[in-house]
């Protein structure tokens, strides 16, 4: 007999749209492909070696704990480690019960989207904006409100306006601000000192949370960092998701959540019912890597590989793109992170134009995809951490051809 298993799907899950991007990544896994696509690391830098060893140490040294299942909190000692990390690097100030260790930082948006958001509730959320924060919110029936960036980031004062619109009913149903304000994936921009100001000042006026995903912090290749706004903000009132996915590699999937202690202990619930732990056996990985400045040193090696990528991509655009003679043709200069995002003349429409790119052998990832309202049909995210330079070149002389072949005359 025949199952009708569409019939017994949840609703919930109807709603939920497939990655533009895991769907290309299945496509570019051919050598010949030059892909500026996934947000991923360069291959040729993950720290294999020094896995290897922290692996034989805990291995030799602890099998009983890191064979074991976990505390869902997470191991105390990386925890501790963490504490300190994070006082040193950026002065933020919290105990081991403000931090919970996660299956990286897109179960953290899982999790935090499960513990906030009832059907029907509003995320205010940046267009263009992280789409797997997007589909795990949507995931729980959010509801969105965009916020244009510029190159300052979120234009905070659009935040409030909007609020201002809003009935004090629908303003309770606003649950959380979602902001990536360094480097943001997509755009590539940062959050200013000021707005990140306004913005603490407008989500305690409204009492609305602030969600700080920030992946890309530690990957700055220009300028002063500027603080997190977890730091600008009274306690409580946000709370903020690190990853080692791009600092360390994507395939450990460890990352870690801080907030107060209330918030803490709710997803503490859930993820009891979503994974048990974290395995026990990566974060003793990483905290091997952590004792004695290991990763730090690693990340190091990556601000200086990637600051010459970004600097390369940049000039490479500079050399096929300014040819090509279009005055509305832009793209970002961002201070770190993995991504610079292309504005096309508005008449181009960059999904339109992805079967041909694909033809020609690059991918990139189409600039709706970011909009929860399938708006930006005209912009483009390039990412710039993963191809070689030379890749980097021909991909982007590929992609000039492209835009080139949509010119209006
Ligand atoms: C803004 C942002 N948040 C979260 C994630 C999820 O990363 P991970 O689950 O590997 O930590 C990413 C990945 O690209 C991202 O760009």
């Amino acid at each position: 007999m025949n199952v009708s298993t569409d019939a017994k799907f949840s609703k919930r899950t109807d709603k939920i749209k497939r990655s533009p991007i895991r769907e290309l990544l299945k496509l570019i896994t051919k050598p010949e492909i030059i892909s500026f696509a996934g947000g991923i690391p360069d291959p040729t830098l993950f720290p294999a070696y020094l896995i290897e060893e922290a692996t034989k140490s805990i291995l030799r040294n602890e099998p009983e704990k890191v064979l074991q299942y976990g505390p869902t909190e997470g191991d105390l000692r990386l925890k501790s480690e963490l504490v300190s990390r994070l006082a040193k690097k950026d002065n933020i100030k919290i105990n081991e019960d403000e931090i919970l260790i996660l299956t990286a930082s897109q179960q953290g948006l899982d999790l935090i989207g499960k513990i906030l958001i009832d059907s029907g509730d509003t995320v205010i959320v940046g267009l263009p904006s992280y789409l797997g924060g997007l589909g795990a919110f949507s995931s729980y029936g959010a509801n969105f409100i965009g916020i244009p960036l510029d190159d300052d980031g979120m234009r905070v004062d659009i935040i409030e306006e909007k609020l201002k619109k809003l009935k004090k009913e629908e303003i309770k149903r606003v649950k959380f601000i979602y902001v990536i304000p360094d480097f943001q994936n997509p755009a590539g921009v940062t959050l200013s000192l000021e707005r990140r100001k306004k913005l603490v000042e407008i989500a305690e006026h409204y009492d609305i949370l602030i969600l700080e995903d920030t992946p890309y912090r530690e990957l700055r290749y220009w300028k002063k960092s500027i603080p997190p706004i977890f730091t600008l903000a009274p306690r409580g009132r946000v709370m903020a998701l690190f990853t080692f996915s791009k600092i360390f590699c994507p395939g450990m999937r460890l990352g870690y959540v801080i907030g107060s202690e209330p918030v803490i202990d709710r997803i503490v619930l859930v993820k009891q019912s979503t994974d048990l732990c974290t395995p026990p056996f990566t974060q003793g990985i990483l905290r091997e890597m952590l004792k004695g400045g290991a990763l730090d040193e690693h990340v190091k090696k990556l601000v200086s590989v990637y600051r010459d990528k970004r600097e390369f991509m940049l000039n490479v655009l500079n050399k096929y793109m300014l040819p090509l003679n279009l005055p509305d043709l832009k793209w970002t200069r961002p201070d770190g992170g993995l991504f610079l995002w292309m504005t096309l003349p508005l008449y181009m429409d960059a999904e339109r134009m992805l079967p041909r790119a694909l033809e020609k052998k690059i991918a990139y990832v189409k600039g709706c995809a970011f909009h929860y309202d399938n708006s930006g049909k005209n912009t483009i995210r390039l990412n710039f951490s993963y191809p070689t330079m030379d890749a980097i070149e021909e991909g982007i002389r590929r992609l000039s051809q492209v835009i080139a072949e949509e010119k209006r005359k």
